[in-house]
């Protein structure tokens, strides 16, 4: 395409705020008909049982919703199943033969591998004979801390055989956090790697295992070790550490029944960030989650059988649970896992992978797209990505630009967008368009999904008109919703319902979820989620807690007090940007600033590491004695500040300005 040419489209594209579905790509859609919206409002809770038919169970439920004491939810009471059957065995018969998992390492010298559904199924039974001999027994959670090797999932499915929720903790947080997770869940087995590829580069992980491992305030029984690296690091082993490949060969042939779970029974633990220091323990049942996952996958990735679909993002977050695992092979499809970066051994990789594999569906975060953009379209372009008929982004709000983008120079103009507004917390999918039924508005999620019932709401929890902004809310509850918070009932209560709900009612009308999201909602019912409203935020679409980070901070010796806000960033989305008050005799700055940055990794992991750290004198405080975030966010985002008269030391906040805009 000629300069000139393309000049013309990006203007053309600039104007334009809707895109329906293309008619290639609705006439072969798996959801056509806009009377879903009505149907599914007319008949719920019952319309749910379309998600529940996409499983296999062992024993049929009897009630689709128990309401009976909310907000504690009950769905598909008294049925029972197994999550790796349904995503496994039931597919044997008649797509044995076919990819389960297209696993592409990072070194392009290296042969990607290649599992069938049977495949998948032989070394998921192996792995979960070798669980049960090192021990695990039903209902015990298994901590997974590893980087994207298909034992992973392999792990994540041998748990679910035999009853054993995981709780998989992202391989880049640090050694702490894998300690405080293993700690809340009191888990006593432990599935890591030794290594992995990042850049080029083999990068340890067993010595930020075993340090974590030393932070576990209980006993842990076994740790089996994934040999990713070979010969290229050598990893000291403890008398209860067991060698993943030895595991599995000692169980070679093994055959396990699936566990029979209930409906309700726990699949899995996630930690997520929330506004106190502490992680929060989200948990999901087998039922409800595994159908939210398939249903959606279904309804919104137009999932079928026969694609190649592409999630790019880590299965140690909720994306990778819901969207390269449980749901794609739930629907018996081939989901692909790279374990790289994209800008390794070029900016092209990815669309090198979409081009090899000749991918259906690419699901990615804006943070991505916005990376891409900046490095420019002459890297999609080498590659052949016509086998693209849809396009997914997930994480945090895309300005319409990099929407755009996406839509041309991946799309080719000829793929819907789905820009998905959920939560970890929300188990899948909540706002969007169906992809083959409703026009795309570039910047807007879209109308929630048929069946849920969200709103845009004021302080009192009263509709605001179009065009305003407001606060989002669930007033129904849904399958894939998380069930409580581990072992932390209250704390469930008080973090999402007790807001806009009538704690003291047990009629479900009077309970309310929220998401802690701020949303605007237009004339057509499309809703632009606007950001988190608590103290969390969003870098490059994973959720920090500013809190957690702070505390991070302080535990920094030198460091007297600490406040850390997100920040505009080009292409991460928001930034840490961290304002530290030193203890007075501190001196010599520059070190202090290598510490916290180190302070910051060794308690979270490097996502959290501070776009700039400002040392200040003062914060800016209500005559309360609150710090004043928002007027530090400004600062952050070199933005007018605005009032101030309320502050017990309004000078402070020029100064800190003044000291930012300094470099
Ligand atoms: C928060 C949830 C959803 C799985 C990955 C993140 C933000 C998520 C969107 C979107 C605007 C979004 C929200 C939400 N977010 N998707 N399409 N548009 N914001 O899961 O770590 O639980 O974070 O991510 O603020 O509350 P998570």
């Amino acid at each position: 395409m000629t300069e000139n040419n393309d000049v013309e489209l990006e203007a053309r594209l600039e104007n334009r705020e809707r895109f329906e579905p293309p008619q290639s790509f609705v006439e072969q859609a798996n959801i056509v008909d806009d009377a879903i919206y009505d149907e599914f409002e007319q008949n719920w809770p019952e319309c749910w049982t379309q998600a529940a038919d996409l499983l296999d169970w062992e024993a049929e439920y009897d009630t689709v919703l128990d309401d009976s004491n909310p907000p504690f939810y009950e769905w598909f009471t008294g049925g029972s199943l197994n999550a790796s059957a349904n995503c496994l065995d039931r597919h044997l018969e008649n797509r044995g033969d076919e990819v389960a998992i297209e696993w592409v390492g990072e070194p392009t010298d290296e042969d990607d591998r290649t599992y069938t559904y049977n495949d998948l199924h032989r070394e998921v039974n192996e792995f979960a004979a070798a669980l049960r001999d090192l021990g695990v027994g039903e209902d015990d959670i298994v901590t997974l801390y590893m980087p994207m090797v298909p034992e992973l999932p392999i792990a994540m499915l041998a748990c679910a055989r035999i009853g054993a929720p995981h709780s998989v903790v992202f391989a880049g947080f640090s050694a702490d956090a894998l300690a405080t997770r293993m700690n809340a869940a009191d888990s006593e087995f432990l599935v890591t790697c030794d290594g992995y590829y990042r850049r080029g580069d083999a990068l340890e992980h067993k010595a930020k295992a075993d340090e974590g491992l030393s932070g576990v305030d209980h006993e842990v029984s076994a740790v089996a070790v994934v040999d990713r690296l070979g010969d290229e690091y050598d990893h000291p082993m403890a008398e209860t550490h067991h060698d993943y490949d030895d595991l599995v060969a000692e169980n070679a042939g093994a055959d396990v029944e699936p566990v029979s779970r209930d409906a309700e029974d726990m699949l899995f633990l996630m930690y997520t960030s929330g506004t106190t220091g502490q992680p929060k323990g989200v948990k999901h049942t087998t039922a409800g989650y595994l159908s939210w996952a398939s249903w959606t996958s279904q309804a919104v990735l137009d999932i079928k059988p026969e694609d190649t679909y592409w999630c790019a993002a880590d299965i140690g977050w909720i994306t990778g649970h819901s969207y390269i695992v449980y749901g794609p092979l739930a629907l018996g499809t081939t989901s692909v896992m790279y374990e790289g970066t994209p800008d390794y051994p070029d900016r092209d990789r990815l669309w090198e992978i979409v081009d090899g594999y000749e991918v259906d569906q690419l699901y990615t975060a804006p943070t991505a797209i916005r990376a891409f953009m900046k490095w420019g379209s002459q890297y999609p372009e080498r590659h052949d990505l016509s086998s693209l008929r849809l396009l997914g982004t997930v994480g945090e709000p895309i300005n319409p630009r990099a929407w755009k983008w996406y839509y041309k120079h991946i799309g080719n103009e000829d793929c819907p967008i789905v820009d998905t507004w959920w939560q970890t917390e929300t188990g899948g999918m909540m706002l969007t368009t169906l992809p083959g039924v409703k026009d795309a508005k570039p910047g807007s999620a879209g109308p929630p999904l048929p069946g849920i019932d969200i709103r845009v709401v004021d302080t009192r929890g009263e509709e605001v008109d179009p065009g305003r902004a407001g606060y989002l809310t669930v007033n129904k509850p849904w399958p894939g919703m998380l069930r409580t918070l581990y072992n932390n009932d209250e704390r469930f209560i008080s973090e999402y319902w007790a807001e806009y709900s009538d704690t003291e009612s047990d009629d479900p009308a009077d309970w309310v979820y929220f998401p802690e999201d701020g949303a605007k909602i237009d004339e057509d019912g499309y809703i632009t989620v606007l950001g988190r409203v608590d103290d969390v935020i969003n870098v490059s679409g994973h959720r920090l807690g500013t809190m957690e980070i702070e505390s991070a901070i302080v535990g920094v010796q030198g460091v007297a007090e600490a406040a850390v806000v997100g920040g505009q960033h080009d292409i991460k989305g928001e930034a840490v940007y961290a304002y530290v008050i030193t203890e007075e005799d501190s001196e010599g700055n520059d070190d202090l600033h290598d510490r916290i940055v180190e302070g910051v990794e060794d308690a979270i992991g490097p996502i959290a590491r501070p776009e700039e750290i400002v040392f200040t004198p003062e914060l800016p405080k209500t005559r309360s004695g609150k710090i004043m975030r928002r007027l530090l966010e400004d600062i952050a985002n070199g933005e007018e500040l605005g009032d101030t008269s309320t502050l017990r030391n309004p000078d402070v906040v020029e100064d800190i300005a003044e000291t930012v805009g300094d470099d």
